[in-house]
């Protein structure tokens, strides 16, 4: 018997939203019934690629409606917490965007709000979803490679240069690559070292000319018993780390070419970044640019560093990082080029945990108490920053160790036909 569809509605249809859409298209068990924006023009695109969906102005309208029962929260980020909160409170399940919400009593009030009114709320943060991070860690907690030693991931994007509204550039509306970027780097590194980080040190900067908010933070981790995390996103854009990898385009958000552009319209004060951004929301003239990197992240096409960088697992006796279709393993004979099925993270997988929890019954892994250790870490990498002092970690929870019998990761016994050496 065919699954029945999920009828779920997007609040907040931008560019992150944009990004989601041709994953939400290609699941069948998911039916877009609703969305809603502030915006009349991104209206009136969803209305006319969606012609079957009810489209709203506000996440108000949108809860409302009986028989919408989840929603995907992709506004800005000041509006997670307060829309989480109005969601559940109207019986709605909840995938929630990074970063789940601006402080951790916000946070907590989310909890509680899903727990009283008995809906699921997930925290859709993406990378730590993707199929070789999942694989890696299955490894490590093989042991096959004997105790995990270290993990380190490096990004070099961007970031800092991508359209912005002027919500995204405030740092009490939650602004900076701290709040947009830990949640993908740490969600990895916890997911992979079981979740319970001890302690962080970090350190954050804002160089980058015409830009307010943070494009840079290193941070120092120690796990429970001690294992080291280090991860460092530096989002200026001059370089960018695939240009590292020997397959790599030198392209994560932008080419060579248009990352100068950029920074020279932003020294002359000449970008028309408003309209830069509506063009990558949907029905934008950009939008096809971000749907061809959502597939190229989804599985057959090769890898790139891009947001998460170059994640390195160091085992005492071996190392593991991504490859092209995957994850090299290395280890005393040498290396193996391990292909999966699908090597990024194509967004199939968070719908998939959120069909799984609200239709089948299946355990949510990354809970909204798990989104919240996330959480705790960017805000202390914040604090850190301030007070020059380690902060001790104290909101941290373990990943559900059947996360990896409930999802594993398919192996492509084809091996994609390419050179299985790095
Ligand atoms: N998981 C990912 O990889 C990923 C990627 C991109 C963005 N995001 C997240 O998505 C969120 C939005 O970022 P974006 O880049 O899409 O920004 P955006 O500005 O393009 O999108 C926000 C959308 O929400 C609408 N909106 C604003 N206030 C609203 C309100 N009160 N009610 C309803 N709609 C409202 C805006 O009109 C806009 O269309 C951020 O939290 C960001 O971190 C996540």
């Amino acid at each position: 018997m065919a699954e029945r569809q999920l009828k779920m509605g997007i609040i907040g249809i931008g560019v992150g939203a944009a990004e989601m859409l041709p994953a939400i298209d290609g699941a069948e068990n998911i039916d877009l019934f609703a969305g809603a924006d502030i915006d009349p023009d991104v209206r009136a695109r969803f209305g006319e690629r969606y012609p079957n969906a009810r489209v709203y102005d506000s996440a108000e309208a949108l809860c409302a409606d009986p028989d919408v029962e989840a929603v995907w929260i992709s506004t800005p980020n000041r509006f997670h917490a307060p829309m989480t909160i109005l969601a559940a409170r109207a019986g709605k399940h909840v995938v929630v965007e990074k970063p789940m919400a601006l402080n951790l009593t916000e946070a907590e009030a989310m909890l509680q709000a899903c727990d009283e009114h008995g809906v699921k709320l997930i925290a859709g943060h993406t990378m730590s979803f993707s199929p070789p991070i999942r694989y890696m860690r299955q490894i490590v907690r093989s042991g096959a490679l004997g105790p995990l030693a270290a993990i380190n991931v490096f990004a070099y994007t961007d970031w800092g240069i991508r359209p912005r509204t002027p919500d995204e550039l405030d740092p009490a509306q939650g602004g900076g690559i701290v709040y947009r970027q830990v949640p993908h780097q740490i969600d990895c590194i916890r997911l992979i070292g079981g979740g319970l980080l001890r302690s962080v040190r970090g350190t954050t900067g804002a160089w980058l000319p015409g830009r307010s908010i943070t494009g840079y933070y290193a941070a120092y981790m120690e796990f429970e018993g001690g294992v080291p995390a280090v991860a460092v996103h530096d989002g200026s854009g001059y370089f960018v780390a695939s240009e590292l990898v020997p397959w790599g385009n030198a392209e994560v958000f932008y080419d060579a070419e248009a990352r100068t552009e950029k920074r020279r319209e932003m020294r002359e004060g000449t970008r028309p970044e408003d309209a830069e951004k509506l063009a990558l929301r949907i029905g934008g003239g950009e939008e096809r640019g971000l749907v061809r990197g959502a597939r190229r992240a989804a599985g057959r096409r090769k890898w790139q560093p891009h947001d998460l960088g170059i994640l390195v697992v160091s085992c005492e006796r071996g190392q593991l990082r991504q490859s092209p279709y995957g994850v090299y393993v290395y280890d005393d004979d040498g290396v193996r080029d391990v292909t999966l099925e699908v090597a990024g993270a194509t967004r199939q997988e968070e719908l998939t945990e959120l069909y799984n929890a609200v239709v089948l019954g299946k355990p949510v892994f990354h809970s909204g108490a798990w989104g919240m250790a996330t959480l705790e870490v960017a805000l202390g990498i914040v604090e850190s920053a301030r007070t020059n002092k380690e902060i001790m970690l104290t909101h941290q929870v373990e990943m559900d160790p059947s996360y990896d019998s409930t999802y594993p990761v398919a192996i492509a016994e084809d091996g994609n036909g390419h050179d299985p050496k790095p």
